[in-house]
């Protein structure tokens, strides 16, 4: 993600600035940077932090952040109620995740971020919103997906504009490849759905090609691309991409 306060780049150069040396985000995995999977879709940057997200980070991050624990969650106790639950990974600054929210208050959402500076927006936004429908673990998403969501448990999951880490090289850090997919295949309940945007061509046709192979799910669309859907707001990577005339891919599938 491009935090606040960086140099502004395009999609293209957004997920590997910094590098693998940049400075650890001290919020997540509690400052201590395990040596755990070799290879991450993410690299942590510390980034600077508006007063109004730190402001919501030290006020709203305590009632509607979960601490990352590699153990299931009963989500029904976290939210209050039974309700479709919807995950998104990879919320950004979260302007799509609060619309969203706002304008489905029948469902609850999950966050899951790395950043504190796109964790603070979201909350900012949740607070100024007067939302009560979302909430948030600042984690690696294919941790949360393994260990605090169930399995059949969601009925939707949204991951918008992912790192297209552009360099051959970097491929392997893209998050959507089949294991991964198969993990949030196997979180999603029959009938519900995942539902992937990229303004990367050549991610779009790779993703498409681990969603077509993946078992458990079915191409919405019938195959290829499907239309963009009129509920899925424009969010700041998208902006950027259509502004260098990038093509936009949806790509929708449901859990058979
Ligand atoms: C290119 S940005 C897109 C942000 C937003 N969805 C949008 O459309 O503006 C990708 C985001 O995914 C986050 N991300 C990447 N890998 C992640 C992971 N394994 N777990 C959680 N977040 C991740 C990054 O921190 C970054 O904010």
């Amino acid at each position: 993600m491009l935090a606040a306060g960086h140099r502004a780049v395009s999609t293209a150069d957004a997920a590997p600035e910094g590098g693998p040396d940049a400075a650890p985000d001290p919020a997540v995995a509690g400052g201590t940077e395990a040596p755990r999977r070799a290879i991450r879709s993410f690299v942590l940057r510390q980034g600077r932090i508006t007063r109004a997200q730190q402001r919501a980070l030290d006020t709203l991050l305590p009632g509607l952040g979960l601490p990352y624990s590699p153990a299931p969650v009963d989500f029904d106790r976290v939210f209050g109620r039974r309700a479709p639950r919807v995950a998104e990974i990879g919320f950004g600054m979260g302007e799509v995740t609060a619309q969203i929210a706002a304008a489905h208050p029948e469902i609850d959402y999950l966050g899951v971020e790395v950043h504190s500076p796109g964790v603070g927006s979201l909350l900012d936004k949740v607070g100024r919103l007067g939302l009560t429908n979302v909430r948030v673990v600042q984690h690696d998403a294919v941790d949360v997906m393994r260990e605090m969501v169930q399995p059949a448990s969601l009925a939707g999951v949204h991951v918008f504009f992912p790192d297209p880490w552009h360099k051959k090289r970097h491929h392997k850090r893209r998050l959507l490849q089949p294991g991964f997919v198969a993990l949030l295949a196997s979180r999603i309940a029959p009938g519900g759905y995942l539902h992937v945007a990229t303004d990367w061509e050549d991610y779009a046709r790779e993703i498409l090609g681990v969603l077509d192979a993946e078992p458990q799910l079915a191409n919405v669309a019938g195959r290829g691309y499907s239309p963009r859907p009129e509920h899925r707001p424009l969010s700041r990577f998208e902006q950027r991409g259509l502004r260098l005339g990038h093509a936009v891919f949806d790509l929708l599938f449901r859990r058979r």
